[in-house]
Order: structure tokens, then sequence, then C-alpha cells
């Protein structure tokens, strides 16, 4: 038997490392160098080429190296008597939450502002933005967005969130998918932490944007496919959004020639808004391939119509 780790781009020799410096008699395979397509049981994939995944006649389990499940939830040729998990770490968690924290201050002290003043040797003061003057709306308070939220209020933050399902979450003001309006309205620091679905993609765009409060901020660190990149560039060109940070893209890496590029008022990152620790992430594989040896339930998984 034999644990599989899949990705287009993604180098795997130190997460084998792990895997094998908790137990040595594991056997790991790095696709595509697969000497045993048969001995694999459970995979873990990255961004995994298309059909990969259903040439393992034996595979009963792929977890994803990351929180996001979209790469296999899209995947129509991963088969449907495979069961998907996903990785739910603390480092992850608090990961995004510094990140969103971060981007909200860079925000409130006009951090991109004094970047580019450097580069031009410029000397001018900004006033700070007053935490009592805004309100971050966080869109998704799972297990990222709900550590996020409380981490800005923490820092003296009001703090509005939207899921699905309405949450009880300290003094953050929380509302059901159904009150989206109620939230935007009230909101002008949108964050974005929903997983990428049917109904989530897309839900960046014009309409949501001119329903924010003024001035408005966009910080979108869940999935590029959130964002209508056009109805950004408009909302920017004509002030209804002041800045934008993305950390996440359609297109990964995203292309030389993308527009986001050159512009002022966006704020760019390559996807690392959490990085996952391969040391805790092999922890989480080595216990789910022990369950999935003996029989157990894994832990973290996924059903296939996106309800965790
Ligand atoms: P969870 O599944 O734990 O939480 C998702 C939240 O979104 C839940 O609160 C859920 O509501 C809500 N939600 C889902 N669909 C809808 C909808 N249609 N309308 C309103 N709310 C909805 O996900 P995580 O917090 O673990 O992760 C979120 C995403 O963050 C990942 O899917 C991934 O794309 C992204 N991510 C990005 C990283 C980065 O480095 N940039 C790192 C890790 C993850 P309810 O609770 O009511 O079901
Ligand atoms: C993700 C991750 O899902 O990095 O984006 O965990």
């Amino acid at each position: 038997m034999s644990i599989l780790l899949v990705s287009k781009k993604r180098k795997f020799s130190s997460l084998k490392k792990h895997i094998q410096t908790i137990d040595s008699n594991i056997d790991v395979e790095i696709w595509p160098a697969v000497s045993h397509p048969d001995r694999v049981q459970l995979a873990v994939a990255w961004n995994q080429p298309e059909n990969v995944l259903a040439t393992f006649p034996n595979l009963r389990a792929i977890t994803s190296l990351g929180a996001g499940v979209d790469h296999l939830v899209y995947d129509t040729t991963i088969p449907e008597t495979v069961t998907l998990t996903r990785m739910v770490l603390p480092s992850l968690k608090q990961q995004v939450a510094d990140y969103v924290l971060m981007s909200t201050l860079n925000i409130l002290r006009h951090s991109h502002t004094y970047y580019k003043q450097q580069q031009r040797a410029e000397w001018t003061e900004h006033q700070p933005i007053e935490k009592d003057d805004l309100r971050i709306g966080v869109m998704g308070l799972g297990q990222l967005g709900a550590v996020t939220a409380k981490k800005l209020e923490e820092s003296g933050f009001h703090v509005s969130g939207w899921a699905r399902t309405k949450k009880e979450l300290s003094s953050i003001r929380t509302y059901a998918s159904g009150e989206i309006d109620h939230f935007l309205k009230e909101v002008n620091i949108l964050v974005c932490l929903l997983p990428l679905t049917p109904e989530t993609e897309g839900i960046l765009n014009l309409e949501t944007i001119k329903k924010l409060k003024q001035p408005a901020f966009i910080i979108n660190a869940a999935r590029g496919e959130h964002l209508v990149d056009e109805d950004l560039i408009y909302a920017l060109d004509t002030d209804r959004i002041r800045h934008a940070t993305l950390d996440v893209f359609t297109d990964e890496p995203l292309p030389e020639s993308h527009p986001f590029w050159n512009r002022d008022k966006i704020t760019i990152t390559p996807h690392v808004a959490a990085l996952t620790s391969e040391k805790e992430a092999a922890k989480l594989i080595v216990d789910n391939y022990k369950r999935l040896l003996s029989g157990m339930d894994l832990t973290h998984p996924v059903s296939k119509n996106y309800k965790y």
C-alpha cells in the first residue's frame, strides 16, 4: 500500500521526508514517477493534472494539500467512490487571519502610498483612517473566516460576518446568506474567505461592490474565480473601490500581461495568505492514511456537494 503525492508544479521531496520521519514504513510515491500505481490507496493532491487521479485503480481517498478543495470537487474524472478530505491546520487559520489583519492595517495606515512615496523620495504625511470610522465584513465564517473575524474584532475593529447559515460569534454582527444586502451596506472593507462553489463564483462583482459603504476596499484571499476582474478594474477606475488586496487569481501564476500588475490601487501577493506547513500536513496525512487502512472515518472529509 502507498501514498501518492501529486501536483503539476509543487516539489514534494521534503513532504515525503516529513511523512517518512513520522513512520519510515510508509511507502510514498511522487507523481509522475510512480512505480506501483496499483498500490496507491491515498493521494495528496494540489492542482493535479486532469485525469491523473482516475488512473490509480485502488485509490480510496484524496486529501487536498490546502484548505480549499475546488481542484478536487471540480475534477469530474475522480471516481465517485473516492473519499475527499482537506487540510484544516491551526497554522493555516492563523496565517490567513494575520494576512487579513496586515492588509487591513495597510489600508488604514496608507502603506501602499508610503511605499510609492519612498520610491520617489517623497515625504508627505497622511492621516490614518480611524478604526471607528469603518466596518470590516468577512464573507465566509468557516475554519478561516471565523478565526479571522475574531482576530479583527480583538484588534479593535468593527466586524460583520456573512455565511450560508447564521452564526453566533462573540460580538460580531452576523448575517445568513439571504441577508447579504444588509451585510454589504454596512461594510467598508470586504474580505472574501468563501470556498469556491457554483453559488460563490463571481460573487465579487460590480453589483456587490455598488452595495458597499464608502470608502470601500476589497481583500480577496479565497479564490480568483470569486472576483470578476473587469468589474474590479471598473470599480477602481470610478473610485467605488479605493484599493484591492489580492492573493488569489483565476490564472496562477498571474500572467505577466494581466492588467492587475500595473494598477496603482491593487496589491498583489502570490497565493501566500497561508502556506501549508509540511510538518503539520504530514501528521494529518499519516493519521488519515492509518485510519484508511484500519477502516476508520477520515478527518476533515468533504462531500461532493460542497458541504464540508
Ligand atoms: P470552510 O468550509 O470552513 O468555511 C466556508 C464558509 O463559507 C462557511 O462559513 C460557509 O457557511 C460559507 N459559505 C459557503 N458557501 C456559501 C454561500 N453560498 N453563501 C454564504 N456563505 C457560504 O472553508 P475555510 O474557511 O477552511 O476556507 C475558505 C476558503 O479559503 C478555501 O475554500 C480556500 O479557497 C481559501 N483559502 C485560501 C488560502 C490562501 O492562502 N489564500 C489558504 C487556505 C484557504 P456555513 O458555515 O453556513 O456553511
Ligand atoms: C488554499 C490553501 O486552499 O493554500 O488556498 O490552503
